[in-house]
């Protein structure tokens, strides 16, 4: 039986590419893409994730939740994904409709639908809409099987300020409720996307499958890696959120420790800082397979291998 997840997005292309991967899986139900403002606002998320959805040939739901943090002013992106969220190839507007439910509701009703343990969620952006779930709804906490998500980082840095990465500095506050929460957390943080980089034989092999997803994914990643090579020197971009699915997929691929991790909520240096004690200095109690490792060459090879199914 496939595992049933929930896919919580704001595409942003290399969100596009995770979504992407997910929907050539069969070892994956894509329950519902829920989507919160992030990379860039709301009515540009929504969009991104229906177009990409479209992309894939697929009818899988796509709902708008949040499009502010809980506390604070939304901090967007577009310095790294361009003013659409998506830049890159051109793609018509999607004609797959937006659902009239709230994503946050939506959340709820699924979790309270289906037997406690069997649904993942999958956060690749912002953790608003997770955390107004689980406060508006807390008996769905426990309901949750696993929380995989990209944020973080520890030995890396940050990469929105010197101490937090993007998807956590947005909404500290979201991200401290879950990861208090109790729920199992995998943690893909910049310490592995970092080491997950394309490579120019990569791209051009997507390019070369000859279809609109390798087109398409093809074109993201080059307009992506323009801004990473200028900023790291690196060699390519970063595919940050497809590490989630790939863990799904082949959790092998990574390596990490269960340790504690917390989020800063309040200092103004280091805000949004995921304080990972990786050395396990502290006596707190661990909540988090925190990864640090990533064997790039089987990513790229499951990414191709599926990507090519599109
Ligand atoms: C994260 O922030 C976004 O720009 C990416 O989509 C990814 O989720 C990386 O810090
Ligand atoms: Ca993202």
């Amino acid at each position: 039986m496939p595992r049933k997840i929930i896919i919580d997005t704001d595409p942003g292309q290399d969100d596009a590419v995770a979504i992407l991967l997910a929907l050539a899986s069969p070892e994956l139900e894509v329950l519902g893409i829920t989507a919160v403002a992030g990379n860039v606002p709301l009515p540009l998320t929504q969009k991104n994730g229906r177009t990409v959805v479209e992309l894939a040939r697929k009818d899988t739901p796509v709902y708008a939740g949040c499009e502010a943090p809980l506390k604070r002013k939304l901090v967007t992106a577009e310095h790294v994904h361009g003013k659409t969220g998506l830049d890159g190839i051109a793609l018509p507007d999607p004609t797959h409709p937006l659902q009239p439910e709230h994503a946050v509701d939506f959340l709820i009703d699924t979790l309270r639908a289906h037997a406690p343990g069997t649904i993942t969620l999958c956060p690749l952006g912002p953790l608003t809409n997770i955390a107004t779930a689980f406060q508006r709804a807390p008996d769905i906490v426990s309901r949750v099987a696993e929380i995989v998500l990209m944020g973080g980082g520890c030995f890396e840095g940050g990469n929105i300020t010197p101490a937090a990465e993007f998807n956590i500095y947005v909404d500290p506050e979201a991200a401290d409720i879950v990861f208090r929460s109790g729920v199992p957390l995998v943690v893909m943080p910049l310490d592995v996307t970092h080491k997950a980089l394309t490579s120019r034989a990569w791209v051009e092999g997507m390019r070369s499958l000859g279809t609109p997803v390798g087109q398409a994914v093809a074109s993201w990643t080059d307009f992506f890696e323009r801004f990473d090579t200028a900023k790291y020197g690196s060699e390519g971009a970063p595919l940050h959120d497809p590490c989630v699915i790939a863990y799904l997929l082949e959790p092998a691929l990574f390596t990490g420790r269960h340790i504690n991790v917390e989020i800063e909520t309040q200092s103004p240096l280091t805000l949004g800082m995921t304080v990972a004690d990786w050395w396990r200095v502290t006596d707190r109690a661990p909540n988090a397979l925190f990864m640090g490792g990533v064997d790039r060459e089987g990513f790229y090879r499951l990414l191709t291998e599926r990507l090519g199914r599109l």
